[in-house]
């Protein structure tokens, strides 16, 4: 009698417990050359996880089930998604580096309504797709419309260089609009392949084309060293073309690969390690404390680490027991008036972030290339491709 009490009681405590564990599913890009996007959220998460653990209500742990979708692969994103969801129970999803691969994910949270909070894939289109995608990271309208208004201010005739993808025709779109609106003149614009493009021709052909910049998008991570480098190899930098771009093309922890040739390179972003912000300085210390003073986050970290915050509240707030109608309120309402970037909120009509753009530019602080940030171009920006739909 006592033993099968014994055993009721210990049954009783493990569904308590397991209850009380929040599964979350995180899906990224750990492998191929933009891997760095899964190794940022990672650690973000992990780090930020370590630093707040003891705030959770007792008993209530978080688990996180780790699944790499090797870059942009809308199928096989779709398929860890179900997975993770079906097999798994997951509770939540996050992650998401490509958009195309949170696109293919869309209707599977919507049918399953699971939570999804998005740490990068920046195509604007992309929270239209479900009630339950929230976005963390960016849009491309929020940093290409306010630079192509600055550009228009310095430059009469600009060419573009896109990946050939959402995101790519986002960028180049945005850009076009606040650059024509303040009376420049786009002289020829360019798609290269999403991965691993040879941008010597390209390059080459921007150069004979003579404009006075060249703005240029693709995705963040090695590939923009190699951008860089052929870009001052071919003489474009030497023939007085400026590169501009969103921050994807400057991201943080690339620039020591970079080198000097990143020098000058001018920027619109939302987050750059080396902000001044105290709320980043200490970001910056803790990282660096966790992860050696090489290893410097960047926009794709800062996004996961306001996640893991939001994450935390919505546990918190539901003492480990969540329920998806009242997580989503709960994001719909998030805002932190002091993260690393600065102010953000989520809109509650569209589930977007709403946060600052800084213009900034690559110089050397300390002997180290940094983003340093010289302005605001947008204060508490809403995604301004969503803006415009209200309108028509
Ligand atoms: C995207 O696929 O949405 C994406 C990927 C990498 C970036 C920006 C956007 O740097």
């Amino acid at each position: 009698m006592k033993r099968i009490f014994a055993s009721l009681v210990a049954s009783i405590v493990a569904a308590t417990a397991a209850a009380q564990t929040v599964k979350i599913g995180v899906i990224g890009t750990y492998t191929g050359p933009q891997a760095v996007f899964g190794e940022m959220t990672d650690r973000a998460f992990k780090l930020y996880h370590k630093l707040h653990e003891k705030e959770l209500p007792p008993g209530v742990k978080l688990e996180f089930l780790t699944r790499d979708d090797g870059g942009p692969n809308p199928d096989k994103a779709r398929q860890l998604a179900q997975e993770l969801i079906v097999r798994d129970r997951v509770q939540l999803l996050a992650g998401i580096a490509f958009t195309p691969n949170a696109m293919a994910i869309a209707p599977v949270v919507t049918e399953a309504k699971i939570p999804l909070i998005l740490t990068n894939a920046g195509t604007s289109i992309v929270t239209t797709r479900s009630p339950y995608i929230v976005r963390f990271s960016f849009t491309l309208w929020q940093s290409c419309v306010p630079l192509g208004e600055w550009a228009a201010k310095k430059f009469k005739r600009v060419y573009m260089l896109v990946a050939d993808y959402a995101p790519g025709t986002d960028a180049e779109t945005a850009f076009s609009q606040g650059f024509k609106a303040g009376g420049g003149e786009m002289i020829g614009s360019v798609r290269v392949p999403v991965q691993n493009p040879d941008f010597a021709p390209y390059l080459q052909r921007v150069k004979d084309a003579k404009p006075d910049a060249l703005m240029v998008f693709i995705p963040a991570g090695k590939t923009s060293t190699s951008l860089m480098k052929t870009f001052a190899d071919l003489g474009l930098a030497a023939a007085g073309i400026k590169l501009i771009g969103p921050g994807d093309i400057t991201t943080d922890e690339e620039l020591p690969n970079m080198g000097d040739v990143a020098l000058g390179v001018t920027t619109v972003h939302h987050y750059s390690a080396a902000a001044e912000r105290p709320a980043n300085r200490r970001f910056v210390e803790a990282w660096k404390k966790e992860y050696g003073t090489t290893s410097t986050p960047n926009f794709a970290a800062v996004a996961a680490w306001d996640a893991m915050d939001a994450i935390f509240q919505l546990v918190k707030a539901q003492k480990g027991n969540i329920e998806s109608e009242r997580t989503m309120e709960l994001l719909k309402a998030y805002r932190n008036p002091d993260s690393p970037r600065g102010p953000i909120a989520i809109d509650p009509e569209t589930r977007d972030i709403v946060q600052n753009e800084y213009l900034r530019e690559v110089r050397k602080v300390g002997g180290q290339l940094a983003n340093v940030e010289l302005e605001n171009t947008a204060t508490t920006e809403k995604d301004p491709w969503k803006e415009a739909q209200k309108k028509k």
